[in-house]
């Protein structure tokens, strides 16, 4: 190889769960973007965290992701179980592929995983959305995005405070600020979800309902919780308007265990991200524990109500565009009466372009 043409670069992608394939799509577009990709070779780990079809496959297609190098298949289990048998499937994986930069991305088990297995193998990892803090050690996404951010060579943080906060526990060093990949995808797939046309977008109008999601760990296994958020939505679908509620098999299965079916709220199998992008623009409100709604919805200029006590996602409380409600009937139904009153929303996310800043500062920093 002449110096003139140095071997591309060799980038690999740990994905496991349905918000990192997003992450990792709005990396796909950038690689594609950049030299037309010639000049970088991505490799794309799946975990097999998120293993049903809805969860998984129809982000890959809907997204234009590649299909993944490897599919480790690790399915569910308790936090060691689920972690443990993703390093040991992992390492031999990370040993044959070394990779010039591993990419982590955000705070699920796969992320821990993939810091921990890189790490020992002495390998060059950069963590995607990192600096996010709830302050609450109890959130296993917490302690895993603590965990990649402590092992990570560098991280690629997606607001002023996110550095903020790596400046605070001493890694500002490795901090670059890049903007939210998440802002780029609802930038990027808005206008297809805007003409998606089945019977989802026919049966739900703008302006007309609200959405809701619910799959934190703190809601769904904590029966009173949960309880209080579905007699919350049942009431919102009774007094203020239509209540769509798309669920994540984690809840339906605890649903399912606890004899509980919500009476007034529409409950569907999840959403895909078109479908999710599309809901969101159009709700009236939305209610959610997931990151990565309450920011599209902040994307969308849509009320959100956060059914958690705190937020990593901080900026989004500013002007009330977010409302932390916990799981409490009386917060949630007095947050959605008020979600007329919020605004203005401020652009708090980067410039639509945080891929294209990642890639950069990933080839910047090749050795
Ligand atoms: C995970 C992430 C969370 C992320 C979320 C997005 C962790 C600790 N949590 O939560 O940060 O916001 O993904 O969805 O990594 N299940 C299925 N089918 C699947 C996947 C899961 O039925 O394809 C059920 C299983 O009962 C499983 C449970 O959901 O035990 C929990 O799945 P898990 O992968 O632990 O976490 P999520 O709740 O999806």
């Amino acid at each position: 190889m002449s110096a003139k043409h140095p071997p591309p670069m060799r980038l690999l992608s740990v994905v496991g769960a349905r918000p990192q394939f997003v992450k990792a799509a709005v990396i796909c577009k950038a690689l594609a973007k950049i030299d037309g990709g010639a000049a970088i070779c991505h490799r794309i780990v799946h975990t097999g965290q998120h293993y049903d079809p809805l969860l998984s496959e129809v982000f890959f297609q809907e997204l234009d992701i590649p299909p993944p190098d490897h599919n480790l298949e690790v399915g569910s289990g308790s936090h060691a179980a689920q972690t443990g048998e993703m390093m040991m499937r992992l390492e031999p994986v990370l040993a044959a592929e070394e990779p010039d930069w591993m990419l982590l991305y955000g705070d699920t088990n796969s992320t821990l995983a993939g810091a921990i297995v890189g790490s020992k193998l002495g390998l060059k990892m950069a963590h995607v959305e990192a600096g996010l803090r709830s302050y609450n050690r109890l959130m296993p996404e917490e302690i895993n995005r603590i965990v990649a951010d402590r092992l990570c060579d560098l991280l690629l943080c997606p607001t002023p405070l996110s550095v903020e906060n790596l400046r605070k526990e001493g890694l500002g060093g490795q901090a670059v600020l890049t903007g939210d990949v998440m802002y780029d995808a609802a930038l990027a797939f808005r206008e297809r979800a805007e003409l998606l046309s089945g019977p989802m977008a026919q049966s739900w109008r703008a302006g007309e309902f609200a959405l809701a999601t619910v799959h934190r760990a703190e809601n769904t296994d904590d029966a009173g919780r949960l309880r209080a958020i579905l007699r919350a939505l049942d009431c919102i679908a009774r007094r203020i308007c239509p209540v769509l509620l798309p669920l994540h098999p984690r809840t339906q299965k605890r649903l399912a265990d606890l004899g509980v079916s919500p009476e007034a709220v529409t409950v569907t199998q999840p959403a895909t991200y078109l479908e999710i992008l599309q809901l969101e623009s159009r709700a009236r409100f939305i209610l959610t524990d997931s990151g990565g709604v309450q920011k599209e919805a902040y994307f969308a200029k849509v009320p959100c109500i956060t059914l958690r006590e705190e937020t990593e996602w901080e900026e989004t409380l500013e002007n009330d565009c977010n409302v932390l409600a916990g799981a409490s009937v009386e917060r949630i139904v007095a947050a959605a009466e008020d979600a007329g009153r919020a605004g203005p929303w401020t652009p708090v996310y980067g410039d639509g372009q945080a891929g294209e800043h990642i890639v950069r500062a990933l080839r910047k920093r090749v050795a």
